[in-house]
């Protein structure tokens, strides 16, 4: 793919499909390397809007009008921040041949509804995962979760970031566990996936690379892991490198191959991994940036997000390591739009950090606003420095700001 000026006949142009923090990145980086880039989201001024040549608000889960807007854009490549889209519009777009959806439209298809990566990943690929089940009726549940034995849990099919999950202690909870999940999930589908609660020692990321090789094959590349904090089902800390011994590694990196090269296309991916002694275990993958590889942009000569754009551009990839470096998040701290941040310069003051803050233009309480950075002599200097930085950041509410 020849690169040519942005806004001209020669334009690369680029469709993310998503502008959270993770796309922001990805547009920033395909910005430098003079792409064309138009931002996708279900509302305005989101923070990769902030940074694209244009931006549209739709509801990326209507067929119609995602196919409308790619046929009025007619982009390159399409590039999926998120799950929740219009898939099977995907695979159409895909199949005529409007566009390249990245990594193909087939991964994020796969990859949106938990039902189908477990299976390719377990019954087609051989990983080993946590025992697993699926229902759909409290009845199924019930019979499933009895068969997989507690402590277990339950999970909508279709969600992300930990909603819609419970830990399951007994038979007792179940049927609670049935009702958060319907809550919880992403659209109104009622099946579940029930997991074996498994015991593990860490858990980490493995940032995973397909890219353009010599002749026409794609060269797989592995970063060093990232390991990572999960609260509820959301990440809160990251650093780079997990320390991991060499037989552990080795089946992370098997697995993460297997599972990459059956998804297909160029891209990165975020292969998520449970790890005890020298026992791995697949717990999910993403076919895109990681959230918790944030980390990446102080660890690494290129960060997930270059290496993302490096490799759907069909150039080559450095998944070199620079340094130990962490990230910890800074939530919102309360509903409301249009927020303040105090303490930023305290917080830059901590020694080797950086922040990035996303400039969402809503705030939650649980809602990630922005993270801090920190490098360090090893993941603990630089953990203990992010987290001191992203304390230091205070979110302040403009409703108790004097007017003048
Ligand atoms: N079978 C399991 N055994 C033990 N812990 C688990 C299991 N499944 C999930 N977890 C824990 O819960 C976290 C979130 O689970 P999972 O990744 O499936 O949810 P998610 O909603 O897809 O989250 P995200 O979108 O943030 O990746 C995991 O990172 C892990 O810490
Ligand atoms: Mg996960």
């Amino acid at each position: 793919m020849r690169i040519g000026t942005p806004l001209s006949p020669s334009a690369v142009k680029v469709m993310l499909l998503g502008c959270g923090e993770l796309g922001k990145e990805v547009i920033i980086a395909l910005q430098r390397l003079g792409v064309e880039v138009i931002g996708v989201d279900r509302y305005p001024n989101a923070p990769g809007m902030q940074v694209a040549h244009r931006s549209h608000v739709i509801d990326m889960s209507d067929a119609q009008a995602l196919r409308a807007l790619v046929e009025a854009e007619r982009p390159h490549l399409i590039v999926p921040e998120i799950e929740a889209i219009a898939t099977d519009e995907l695979v159409r777009i895909e199949a005529d041949g409007l566009a390249t959806v990245i990594p193909t439209a087939r991964a994020t298809q796969l990859t949106m509804n938990r039902e189908g990566i477990r299976r390719l990943a377990a019954e087609e690929l051989g990983l080993a995962t946590s025992p697993y089940r699926f229902a759909s009726s409290l009845t199924e549940l019930q019979a499933a979760c009895a068969e997989i034995g507690f402590p277990c849990l339950v999970k909508p099919v279709m969600s992300s970031s930990g909603k819609g999950q419970s830990l399951l202690k007994s038979a007792a909870d179940v049927e609670t566990a049935w009702q958060y999940a319907q809550a919880g999930s992403r659209v109104d589908h009622g099946r579940v996936i029930v997991e074996g609660f498994i015991d593990f020692e860490y858990e980490i990321t493995l940032l995973t690379v397909r890219s353009q090789g010599e002749d026409n094959d794609i060269l797989t590349s592995f970063c060093a892991p990232v390991g990572h904090v999960q609260v509820k089902g959301d990440y809160v800390e990251s650093w780079q490198p997990q320390r991991m011994n060499p037989l552990a590694l080795q089946r992370a990196q098997e697995m993460a191959r297997k599972i990459t090269t059956a998804l297909g296309g160029r891209g990165l991916f975020g292969v998520e991994l449970f790890v005890k002694g020298d026992e791995v275990w697949f717990s999910e993958v993403s076919p895109r940036p990681h959230d918790t590889g944030l980390v990446t942009l102080m660890s690494q000569y290129f960060s997930e997000f270059e290496l993302h754009a490096r490799a759907i551009l069909g150039l080559p990839v450095d998944v070199g390591q620079r340094e130990p470096a962490a990230s910890a998040v800074i939530y919102g701290r309360m509903d409301e739009s249009g927020i303040a941040f105090d303490g930023v310069a305290a917080a830059l003051a901590v020694p080797r950090s950086d922040l990035r803050l996303f400039g969402k233009p809503e705030a939650f309480e649980r809602r990630r606003m922005g993270v801090a950075l920190a490098a360090g002599s090893d993941t603990d200097v630089a953990r203990d420095r992010a987290k001191l930085a992203a304390g230091l950041v205070q979110p302040v509410s403009m409703a108790d700001e004097p007017t003048a």
